[in-house]
């Protein structure tokens, strides 16, 4: 091919007015058709593709060249642009309207023979996907999405800049402080027996570069948390982290809405209005059953006490009597069958429910239910009336403790609610959070991180169950995508919200110590956000999971199958760490013949 550069023009980037230019690409073979003749090699690189044809006749050397190529070779070549002949050109592909007439041909770099086509619509295993990543990379639908995120995360340096925001970077080697998740540790070597903990966030940080006088930082900072995995969870996770002093919930919403509207304009979707539109955390839980509702379809929760108050329905009346709730959803004109209620029925008690009361409206406002027997004509229109439900509609009835009651709706909302229309983004300010959350155990935890205001703090003590706090998450199709707070910065109300959670002052100054005396050096009101980046993106490319938005995850059980971490270690890492493997632990590695030798 003679010296010069490898290339001289992007694959992806020829177009009719090319034609007639020489060209040099360089890329990978997508495809080749050999027809005994003339032969094409579809040709791939991060621009795109474009079809190359190689002529026996007229470049004998490539074409002996192109014979031996195979699917994902990387190889150069230099030729002449020029337009497909009338009636063939590819609609389907940018460069559909040309093709490369190749004069010369080299291979860069063979391949093996591929685990899996690189192509979208083949649907491969994921863990193998994974062992091979940098191959699933190179298909389309992975490679845009890290374009797409690349562009996102540019996007939202750029916003926060123009606003003034300072990028730090914190430290990744910490002190385990907890925050909710358990904390992936790192053994010191100068220390043994001492160990750094990975951030579950960058919180007490950048709540130290307040105090710092930074006022407006941001950083997109890597996270780690030791949490059970879920499609929206991975053990390591990126944040887009965010903190400003002299801050309230206005100043907080206001900048996180200005950022998601320059991301989403960067990745060419209709940005969504704003302001964005707020709800109360009660309000959410009452009309959706979830802190995280998903606004793109109705089906929003009735709550029927005035219905069944004095009801011949012993189930229902009891259970108001005793103080629960009878609630409902109408999930529209569903058109199931006898077994079909019988299996939502099914369902709805596999999510935790006592029972579901199952009711199709009927012409003339009558109800195909076992509940129609026990209703007179009055309570009948009251029940269809407080839905607004019109004959075909299926409506779902639930009674029983409030919150279970709501929660079990909102997840029979979910799996039955279909999002209208085009792909919208719906965004949500999901306000006044409680302080704490009864744990399973009956004590009292942080509902968002011990270091938020809360709004009374009197209340606080008194009835800390209800106290509601300085607190907000942003979701986004039911998703939930960030969180933040306005934070404590007076470390006698830090304290006292240490004392409610049962953490005494020493306990506090042991594990805390070092935090509360910056508090004590003029420290200035603040308030910050954190949002997901993957998750983020997995919703904005309407991905399944975040796996499909970050480069090299982890499977669910967070192993990484192509490197195979976590694996064991050699005896002398562990030594001079100091730390010595339990029998338990060792006899397991023993048992997949993992033991460190020695
Ligand atoms: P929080 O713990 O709510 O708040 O986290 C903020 C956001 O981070 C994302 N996220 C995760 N993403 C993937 N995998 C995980 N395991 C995971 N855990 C959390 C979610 C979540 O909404 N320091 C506070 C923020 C603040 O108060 O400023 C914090 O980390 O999208």
């Amino acid at each position: 091919m003679g010296a010069g550069p490898l290339r001289t023009a992007g694959a992806g980037t020829l177009r009719p007015e090319h034609a007639g230019a020489e060209v040099r690409l360089a890329g990978w073979v997508k495809a080749r058709r050999d027809h005994g003749g003339v032969i094409f090699l579809d040709l791939r690189d991060a621009s795109g593709v474009v079809q190359v044809v190689v002529d026996p006749a007229a470049a004998p050397e490539a074409a002996g060249v192109a014979r031996e190529v195979r699917d994902e070779f990387c190889v150069a070549l230099a030729g002449t642009v020029r337009l497909r002949p009338a009636g063939i050109a590819n609609p389907d592909l940018p460069t559909g309207e040309v093709e490369v007439a190749a004069a010369a041909l080299r291979v860069l770099s063979p391949s093996d023979p591929l685990p899996f086509q690189i192509d979208d619509r083949a649907e491969i295993d994921e863990v193998r996907r994974l062992a091979y990543r940098y191959l699933d990379l190179r298909r389309p639908r992975m490679a845009a999405n890290l374009r797409a995120r690349s562009v996102g995360i540019a996007a939202m340096r750029r916003v926060l800049d123009r606003m003034g925001f300072l990028e730090v970077e914190t430290p990744t080697l910490i002190r385990s402080t907890p925050e909710g998740a358990r904390d992936m540790l790192v053994p010191s070597r100068l220390r043994p027996g001492t160990f750094y903990a990975l951030p579950q966030s960058p919180q007490l940080f950048k709540q130290l570069l307040m105090v710092g006088g930074v006022e407006r930082y941001f950083q997109v900072a890597r996270c780690y948390r030791d949490e059970d995995f879920r499609s929206d969870r991975q053990l390591e996770f990126t944040q887009l982290d965010i903190e400003g002093s002299f801050w309230g919930q206005d100043d907080i919403l206001a900048t996180l809405e200005e950022v998601m509207v320059e991301v989403v304009s960067a990745l060419d979707a209709t940005p969504p209005a704003r302001p964005f539109p707020r709800l109360a955390y009660s309000q959410a839980m009452a009309r959706f059953g979830t802190d995280k509702p998903d606004l793109r379809f109705g089906m929003e929760i009735v709550e029927l006490g005035t219905v069944f108050a004095s009801s011949r329905f012993q189930a229902f009346r009891t259970t108001l009597e005793s103080g629960g709730l009878v609630a409902g959803i109408d999930a529209g004109p569903l058109g199931l069958s006898r077994s079909g209620l019988d299996a939502l029925a099914d369902r709805a008690r596999a999510l935790g429910g006592k029972g579901l009361v199952t009711a199709i409206v009927e012409e003339g406002g009558t109800l195909r239910s076992t509940l129609a027997k026990h209703l007179d004509q009055a309570e009948t229109a009251a029940l269809v009336a407080a839905f607004g439900a019109v004959p075909g509609d299926t409506l779902l009835l639930a009674a029983g403790e409030p919150r279970e009651t709501r929660v079990l709706l909102g997840k029979l909302r979910l799996e039955l609610g279909q999002p209208k229309g085009h792909r919208q983004l719906r965004f949500l300010w999901v306000v006044d959070f409680p302080v704490f959350e009864v744990t399973p155990e009956g004590g009292l935890a942080p509902a968002h991180h011990p270091f938020t205001s809360p709004v009374d703090v009197s209340e606080m003590e008194e009835h800390p169950e209800r106290a509601v706090a300085r607190a907000y998450d942003l979701v986004l199709n039911g998703t939930e995508l960030g969180s933040g707070s306005v934070r404590i910065h007076d470390p006698a109300l830090q304290r006292r919200v240490f004392s409610v959670l049962g953490i005494s002052d020493e306990e506090a100054e042991r594990r805390f110590g070092w935090f509360l005396r910056a508090l004590r050096f003029g420290a200035p009101p603040h308030a910050g956000f954190a949002v997901g980046i993957d998750r983020l993106f997995s919703v904005l490319l309407d991905e399944p999971n975040i796996r499909e938005v970050i480069p090299f995850p982890k499977t669910q059980t967070g192993l990484d199958p192509m490197t195979e971490a976590p694996t064991a270690v050699v005896a002398e890492q562990l030594r001079e760490l100091g730390i010595d493997l339990r029998p338990e632990a060792r006899a397991a590695l023993e048992g997949e013949g993992e033991a460190p030798p020695g």
